[in-house]
């Protein structure tokens, strides 16, 4: 009746066995120490089913075995220790491939690895081998069972099942990791392609592209190369991560270093040895003071041309980088290109909108010939006092845009009165104010000028309320408004007309400075006296 409930008991523990790979991995995101808990599982009931006291799991790691799982008196300071693939009876199992059994045997010529750690003599020893299709990667050792008795051909039919049965759990393991990691690099990729899609500004996608490198490879430091379309050559643009920015210095010749060979073969490189890689660009390293280990490079391609190098150095933690990661890395090198090309895109075609708003805004000024080069100047000191802004100025190339197209609406204004200098009728100073709402219709059915006619229209605003053409007042006329507005009235002070001299610098300061409060926002002037006293506003001649 005993002998019936302990087979049940067996039986009942070797159930459980059954869904322990599920119940240790399910829901965890699998790693060395979830298989450590696996092996822990598995000794702890393979000891319990052949009534064993002391016994150990080693796996392989290259040419040697590691303790994985311990237990008996002492077991535990085992754990982390290595053997060779050769020695004692771990080593015959390992090479034969078969298990082995020894029965009251008194000094073991193939002695036990267990022993000479724990001081355990073992007479009865039980070494059974874990194969996959790679061959042995591990062993189970058994070497005391709880009745002093010898261990049996049954504990070792049921040793040598279980460790098939451990086979199968720990690839199910490395399976799950491996889909883990996977299923993180997507996720990981995905957020990143989101992250560098999500600006046109050329720089920031530079800047993002570096910050994506450096997290996805896991790596020290990031880096993009990009490609000197004028002389080939390779430059770092933007470099993360400690010394990082060091590497902003250097420029590679094509074909030169690892990086610049990979940009003129288009061919990435995994480099685990940078020290000997007769490739590696050792000055790099002597600038930077910044010692590579390793690295993987990966060329940027857009239209079918390499445009740079996204570089990671330095897996963390000591570690190396594997084909994986090359692979995921050409992946997010694709990315960083479209999202380049997206940005380069976006940039010429903003560019080229504000070369044509400049050129629409010279036409007019040419009809002035006494306002000539007024525009440059409006945009320069604008953007000066910009600078200066105490806070957030905004979006500066709004308001540079803004101050090249601010007056623009005179084109509707005859030449009669806008040539006119002096002496206006009443009617024809209402035409001459009417100009704020002639460019803002203009821009009208440009949706995305929006603010940028809010600005123009409310450019001859005062902060007290008295200007028009809306008798706008403080803050409900936009800061870029009020901007222009000081700079505009800079310009026209410091230039001849033919009714008055030019006033100097200082002069024109005092005026500015004395309609603070009244014509001019407080805080602008303030901005406008700095950007005079640090030199950022001079008068300009052109
Ligand atoms: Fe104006």
């Amino acid at each position: 009746m005993d002998a019936l409930r302990a087979e049940l008991q067996g039986l009942n523990k070797f159930l459980h066995l059954e869904k322990a790979n599920l119940d240790i991995l399910r829901g965890k995101q699998v790693g060395p120490a979830e298989v450590d808990g696996l092996l822990a599982y598995y000794l702890k009931t393979i000891l319990s089913l052949t009534h064993t006291t002391v016994g150990s799991i080693l796996i392989r790691d290259g040419d040697q075995f590691v303790f994985r799982a311990a237990r008996g008196p002492g077991a535990q300071k085992l754990i982390g220790k290595r053997i060779p693939e050769s020695e004692g009876i771990i080593g015959g199992v390992a090479k034969s491939g078969k298990a082995h059994l020894s029965v009251n045997v008194r000094g073991n010529r193939r002695r036990s690895s267990i022993n000479e750690s724990t001081g355990n003599r073992p007479r009865n020893i039980l070494a059974a081998p874990i194969r996959n299709t790679n061959g042995v990667i591990g062993v189970i050792e058994l070497i005391k069972k709880s009745d002093g008795n010898p261990f049996t051909a049954g504990d070792k039919a049921m040793i040598e099942f279980l460790a098939g049965r451990l086979s199968l759990d720990m690839e199910y393991a490395d399976l799950l990791a491996g889909s883990q990691r996977e299923a993180r690099h997507r996720v990981m990729q995905m957020k990143l392609s989101t992250v560098l899609n999500s600006t046109l500004d050329q720089r920031e996608v530079r800047r993002r592209a570096m910050e994506a490198a450096t997290a996805l490879m896991d790596a020290d430091v990031g880096s993009l190369l990009l490609v000197d379309e004028k002389t080939g050559d390779l430059f770092f643009e933007v470099a993360l991560g400690e010394k990082g920015s060091r590497l902003k210095e250097i420029r590679l010749k094509m074909g030169e270093g690892i990086a610049g060979w990979v940009a003129a073969k288009d061919q990435p490189a995994l480099v685990n040895d940078v020290e000997n890689d007769r490739r590696y660009f050792r000055q790099a390293g002597v600038i930077t003071k910044f010692v590579t280990r390793n690295m993987v490079c990966v060329p940027v391609r857009s239209k079918g041309k390499v445009v740079g190098v996204l570089q990671a150095i330095n897996k963390k933690g000591g570690g190396a980088f594997t084909e994986e990661d090359l692979e995921n890395f050409m992946t997010l090198s694709h990315q960083v290109a479209v999202a380049l090309e997206n940005a380069h895109l976006y940039g010429e075609l903003k560019e080229t909108f504000v070369n044509t708003a400049a050129a629409l805004a010279a036409a007019v000024e040419k009809k002035d010939p006494y306002t000539g080069g007024h525009i440059k100047r409006v945009v320069e000191y604008s953007s000066a006092i910009a600078r200066c802004i105490e806070g957030d100025a905004g979006d500066l190339e709004q308001l540079r845009l803004a101050a090249v197209l601010h007056d623009i609406g005179k084109i509707g204004i005859r030449d009669s009165v806008l040539l006119k200098q002096a002496g206006f009728t009443p009617d024809e100073l209402e035409t001459m104010r009417s100009h704020p709402l002639v460019g803002a219709d203009i821009l009208a059915h440009i949706e995305q000028m929006g603010e940028v006619r809010r600005i123009m229209r409310s450019h001859h605003e005062k902060w007290n309320g008295s200007g028009y053409p809306d008798g706008l007042a403080g803050e409900a006329i936009p800061l870029h408004a009020r901007i222009i507005s000081v700079a505009d009235a800079f310009d026209a002070i410091t230039t001849d007309r033919p009714y008055r001299k030019a006033a100097g610098l200082d002069a024109a300061k005092e005026e500015i400075r004395r309609h603070g409060g009244t014509e001019f926002d407080p805080l602008v002037v303030a901005a406008f006296v700095e950007a005079c006293e640090t030199g950022d506003i001079l008068i300009s001649k052109e």
